[in-house]
């Protein structure tokens, strides 16, 4: 059977998408292979958020190309996700060397499709149509179809909901994603129980922007929204630890969802609340629906909640006509908010959205240097929010070894990463660690006391 190796660009809905695909393909007995070089299928699951993710997948397809096609002519390759969706045949038309473009709503479809090209059936498949049930397609997990009995993953990801009728002027995700598309509470339920039963202690759940999840399908209840049913659905069940979701749309966190942070012991506290800017002005060009006093009351409605809770935002700098003022009142959101972390984003512009078309785009120079600035004083405000954890005891699920170097990590209900000196045993682990001490957005714990075996 052929080998398939799959790079991801972009965001978790991305790294989830990819992992239903490769669980596809391993279901019909392909082989994951570790690398490109030694891959019969090389597939690119892409970004179009910003102009930079699209042109890595264009020069990574290229270099692709260049090299594996000269040696192995038979090897099929493929762009996947919201670039194919956006670009569709002009892929094809730039990079000939491609076989296969498949959009954001026929992830399913790729085993069937790659018999065809590898079978010699056809030549070429581009396919972005869109089509109904989609949403409840990303359904297959990696770890479910593991024989060989290794430690599957402690934590993971369950689509809930597809596209997005936001319509942010520069976003283009309406168009790679499509509208709005809401998965079942049972369907979701169903998936999340299968994952539990396998080990898994942690789901987080995702969508472009949960907080609309059933928002035409489920009606309120009592008071809670489709979302928060969700949540209150898979607080149920049974060896599952921990909930997180993500990402929420400061609008649409309505007074049900805050409360839920009270009332479901397995939600963490912990949120994800993109901002985007600090300027009134500018959240009403961006069309964010929200002002600066909403997104800072609704913090310090969470607060309330939970003092505790981790809350970091993405920011974009350099938007069409953002002046030095709006950009200071992005400082100041940042130092009133008190975020533990935040993603800036330099504004790129994006086809067809109508922040492309909108007068006074910032010079290259202007959107580094704001840039810059912010950056300084997230870390500022992060590595003192760090440090004030030192001394603390906090609960960490333990994921696995680093990736850099000897130590073990796990992750605090609040989203923290934590590093600590731990072995095999600790895997999956729900445990105390005392915090020693803080780096730039890392704790260091010591699990030792707390934990005797
Ligand atoms: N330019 C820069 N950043 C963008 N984002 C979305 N679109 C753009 C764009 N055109 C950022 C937003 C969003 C995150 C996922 O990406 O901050 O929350």
């Amino acid at each position: 059977m052929p080998s398939v190796y799959i790079k991801t660009y972009g965001c978790q809905m991305n790294e989830r998408d990819s992992e239903a695909v490769a669980a596809q393909l391993a279901a019909k007995g392909y082989t994951i292979a570790a690398s490109e070089a030694v891959a019969d299928v090389i597939l690119l699951n892409t970004c179009s958020v910003r102009d930079m993710a699209e042109q890595k997948a264009i020069g990574k397809m290229q270099n692709i190309a260049a090299d594996v096609r000269r040696n192995r002519p038979d090897v099929v390759l493929g762009f996947l996700g919201c670039m194919a969706q956006s670009r569709g045949r002009q892929l094809i038309d730039q990079l000939p060397d491609v076989d296969l473009v498949l959009g954001t709503q026929k992830f399913h479809r790729a085993a069937e499709y790659l018999d065809e090209l590898l079978a010699g059936r056809r030549e070429k498949i581009i396919d972005t149509e869109s089509e109904s049930g989609s949403e409840a397609t990303i359904k297959e997990h990696l770890l479910l179809g593991r024989r060989d009995g290794a430690a599957g993953p402690v934590s993971a990801f369950v689509s809930i909901m597809q596209g997005c009728n936001q319509h942010c002027t520069f976003c283009i995700v309406p168009f790679t994603r499509g509208e709005e598309r809401s998965r079942a509470i049972p369907d979701i339920v169903a998936e999340c129980r299968q994952l539990a039963e396998n080990g898994v202690k942690e789901i987080t759940l995702l969508g472009q922007i949960v907080t609309s999840y059933g928002r035409r399908e489920i009606p309120a209840r009592e008071g809670r929204s489709g979302f928060v049913q969700l949540l209150a659905a898979v607080h149920e069940i049974e060896g599952l630890e921990r909930i997180r979701f993500t990402s929420p749309h400061p609008k649409g966190y309505g007074d049900d969802l805050v409360a839920a942070y009270g009332e479901l012991p397995k939600l963490c506290e912990s949120a994800h609340l993109p901002a985007q800017s600090g300027s009134d002005r500018m959240l009403k060009a961006m069309h964010r629906g929200y002002t600066r006093e909403k997104y800072l009351g609704l913090i310090g409605k969470l607060r309330r909640v939970q003092p505790g809770i981790g809350i970091t935002t993405d920011i974009i700098v350099g938007f069409p006509g953002e002046t030095e003022e709006d950009f200071d009142l992005t400082l100041s959101l940042a130092r009133e908010a008190q975020f533990d972390n935040a993603y800036v984003f330099k504004y790129s512009p994006r086809q067809d959205t109508p922040a492309a078309a909108m007068p006074g785009q910032a010079p290259r120079g202007l959107k580094e240097e704001r840039h810059a600035r912010l950056l300084e004083e997230i870390n500022a405000i992060g590595k003192r929010r760090y440090q004030e954890r030192v001394g603390q005891t906090m609960q960490i699920l333990v994921e696995g070894p680093s990736k850099r170097g000897p130590r073990w990590t796990g992750r605090t209900r609040c989203n923290k990463i934590v590093l600590f000196d731990g072995s095999e045993r600790h895997r999956g682990r729900l445990m105390d660690v005392r915090i020693e001490r803080a780096g730039l957005f890392t704790l260091y714990g010591d699990p030792a006391i707390l934990n005797p075996d």
